[in-house]
């Protein structure tokens, strides 16, 4: 580990940051949406590509076996970052959606029938709503919504009266990727549980931002995708029990999945092969694993504080703005700011301050349910990462006082 926060020091290893944009120092606050790459990370892809590529798991030769090393190196990696214990519960996806797909597709289609409940929180990211509300139209599943409260807080008691007998699954975000709040996801498993109902954890932000360890929190199974996590794109993660993964039939079907295909019959592969249909983003997954090793050699705990302090401030900073209208205060949330200039289209405020070099993204943040809740259509999001500044603060809140004079 790093023996200080040194964050200038950190910005260095990401040669992106270094650009302008409109002849000012770019500012990067579109962290929930994609992070961006440590030279750690773009090394790594670039000798898996000049050192060490070819298909992986088939071949007999010298590179093939390198690629497969690799690519199961990243799996380990992956393994010891959530503390899964074995690396076989460890599947690589597309993304956080396609892993959230990929249980809605099997383990839930298995067990959902007309009538079963599904409970999410009103803070779902579209990519865990959706799938489930397959289920709902193709099964005639009901959807039940845990609140929050005007201050974006998770209601503990409120989600724990959904939970019925016809409850056939939970899941729920880490991390709200509009409000920042942090779910309470222990609590949630244990609750769901008692009651022998299965949690799927949705942890594209808490991935990030949060310690996972899956053994102590328990849940079913827990989703994150790779570009938020300063990895590259194309790369998500499933992390499943192993007696679920062992139990559910495969996703898609294809080379690699399974063990013998006959004309009138097939069987399938074990775990986490069964799940990995076709040539996977084998590049992509290894340097996922650089990305975790990356963070891990700072240290999660403390990007984390680092962060809860950048959070801090952004929050001191723009509630000095008086036109700004700020969502999400919770008492337990990450470094996401959601907020709206009073009057004024969150588009017109992010295209406004690009002009002063500041990234900022605005619109729905696939969170149409919890917009609807806080009854408005859009808003802006500053969303933070390891290698933002205090001064970066400033840089946002000068640019919002200046939007706000001319949208007066
Ligand atoms: C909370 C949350 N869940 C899921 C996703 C989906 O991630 P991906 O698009 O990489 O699948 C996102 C991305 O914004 C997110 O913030």
């Amino acid at each position: 580990m790093r023996p200080i926060y040194d964050v200038e020091r950190l910005r260095e290893d990401f040669p992106i940051l270094a650009m302008t944009v409109y002849g000012k120092p770019l500012v990067y606050l579109d962290n929930a949406a994609s992070a961006q790459k440590p030279k750690a990370v773009l090394d790594r892809l670039h000798h898996a590509y000049t050192a060490e590529y070819a298909n992986v798991h088939r071949g007999l030769h010298y590179l093939a076996n390198a690629a497969t090393e690799a690519y199961e190196g990243a799996r380990e990696k992956v393994r010891a970052f959530l503390n899964a214990s074995r690396p076989e519960e460890i599947i690589f996806t597309r993304n956080a959606t396609e892993a959230v797909n990929l249980v809605a597709y099997t383990f839930g289609r298995e067990r959902i029938k007309a009538g079963d409940e599904i409970v999410l929180s009103i803070m779902e990211h579209h990519s865990n709503i959706v799938p489930w509300h397959f289920l709902r139209e193709r099964q005639g599943a009901v959807i039940k919504w845990a609140p929050v409260d005007d201050d974006g807080n998770f209601l503990i008691d409120e989600f724990e009266k959904l939970l019925t007998p016809r409850t056939r699954m939970v899941a729920i975000t880490h991390m709200s990727n509009m409000l920042g709040t942090i779910v309470p996801v222990k609590e949630v498993v244990r609750l769901a549980h008692a009651r022998g109902i299965p949690v799927l954890i949705d942890g594209a932000q808490g991935a990030v931002h949060l310690d996972v360890d899956v053994q102590d929190i328990d849940c079913d199974f827990y989703v994150f995708t790779g570009h938020k996590l300063y990895g590259p794109t194309g790369i998500g993660v499933l992390y499943g029990k192993h007696a679920h993964l062992a139990a559910m039939p495969p996703f898609n079907g294809g080379g690699e999945m399974i063990r013998e295909v006959f004309e009138d019959r097939i069987t399938y592969g074990e775990p986490p092969h069964k799940f990995e249909a076709g040539t996977p983003s084998i590049v992509q997954a290894i340097g996922l694993g650089a990305a975790i090793d990356y963070v891990s050699s700072i240290g999660k705990a403390r990007i984390r504080a680092h962060e809860q302090e950048l959070g801090r401030y952004a929050h001191e900073r723009l509630r000095e703005i008086n036109s700004l209208r700020i969502f999400g205060t919770a008492r337990e949330k990450g470094a996401i700011v959601s907020f709206e200039i009073k009057g004024t289209h969150p588009h017109d405020v992010a295209t406004i301050i690009d002009r002063s070099g500041v990234a900022v993204r605005a619109g729905t943040h696939c969170v149409m349910p919890l917009l609807s809740r806080f009854g408005v259509t859009a808003t802006c999001r500053a969303s933070f990462a390891l290698y933002n500044t205090k001064s970066e603060v400033d840089r946002l809140a000068e640019a919002l006082i200046k939007a706000q004079e001319f949208f007066a």
